[in-house]
């Protein structure tokens, strides 16, 4: 792989990294000869999917239980890297998701929201990726380089019926990423940079109830989206990765601070 693009023995960090996307981008990274440090809540989960990469690139992959709404083990996370692992070269923020509650049914209206269970999305989705980055970028401010993805959301542009405090969560994700970009960049150096991709709709454990039916038809939800996307399918998540690995790349070097659409056309289209 050219110099630019190369990921060789960088170490990167992923929270969310045995969900769906996250677990996807962890393979790829550990395939393109990237240490992964994994960071999730479940030991369980997490083993699992240490001994699933470490198998298909020796060494690869290392654990963490973190929660990334705890300052705490994020500072203790912050303090092990340095000493096990000396730098560290990028994070990507893919913890998040919506919860049951936090959306509401075809036939409520807006006396129906469940205002706790909107505040826990809120705070997942916005903090979750807040806090990790205040404290995991203080590692790179002292090395003077690497790199921040966030994961937004096309529900942060745009209406997206029915989820609220995902939508304003994901909002927040964006102003975040151009704030700390900014901060960064003009008080630490050129080299530490901030950006974030917004995936359209990629079937995956969350979501898979709310767009597709047991017999694998579509909901009308999964048709109408389908419908306002020019690629007409839903993506896979291997196609987040090529974004991911540009944005954590050198290839990226005067980027930051920007949001990508990696959508099918969905935000580019007016649905007529
Ligand atoms: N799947 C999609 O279509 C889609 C679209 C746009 C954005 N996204 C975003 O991409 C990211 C990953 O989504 P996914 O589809 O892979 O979901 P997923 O549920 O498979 O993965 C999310 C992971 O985050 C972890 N997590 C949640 N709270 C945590 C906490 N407090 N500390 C540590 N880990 C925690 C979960 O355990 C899970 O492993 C999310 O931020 C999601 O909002 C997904």
């Amino acid at each position: 792989m050219n110099e630019l693009l190369s990921l060789k023995d960088k170490n990167y960090a992923l929270s969310g990294g045995t969900g769906t996307l996250g677990g996807s981008i962890a393979k790829y990274l550990a395939e393109n000869g990237a240490k992964v440090l994994l960071l999730g809540r479940s030991i369980d989960k997490l083993k699992k999917k240490q001994n699933e990469l470490n198998e298909l690139v020796s060494g690869s992959t290392f654990i963490f239980k973190v929660d990334v709404m705890d300052e705490e083990e994020l500072t203790k996370l912050k303090n092990q890297i340095k000493e096990e692992f000396e730098h560290l070269d990028g994070l990507v923020n893919l913890a998040g998701g919506n919860i049951p509650g936090a959306t509401l049914k075809p036939d409520q209206t807006i006396r129906d929201i469940t205002m706790a269970d909107t505040r826990k999305v809120v705070d997942i989705n916005l903090f979750g990726t807040v806090i990790p980055s205040v404290i995991l970028s203080e590692l790179m401010v002292e090395q003077g380089y690497g790199s921040i993805v966030n994961i937004s959301s096309m529900a942060a542009k745009q209406t997206i019926s029915r989820v609220l405090g995902y939508s304003m969560a994901k909002s927040g994700v964006d102003i975040f990423t151009k704030w700390l970009a900014n901060e960064l960049a003009s008080k630490h150096g050129d080299k530490i940079r901030v950006n974030a991709v917004a995936p359209g709709f990629f079937i995956g454990n969350q979501n898979r109830r709310l767009l597709t039916n047991e017999d694998g038809s579509f909901t009308e939800r999964g048709n109408s989206i389908i419908k306002n996307t020019p690629m007409g399918r839903f993506g896979d998540a291997s196609e987040l990765n090529g974004m991911v690995h540009y944005l954590l790349s050198d290839a990226s070097s005067f980027v930051t601070g920007s949001i990508f659409d990696v959508d099918g056309g969905f935000t580019s289209f007016s649905g007529v």
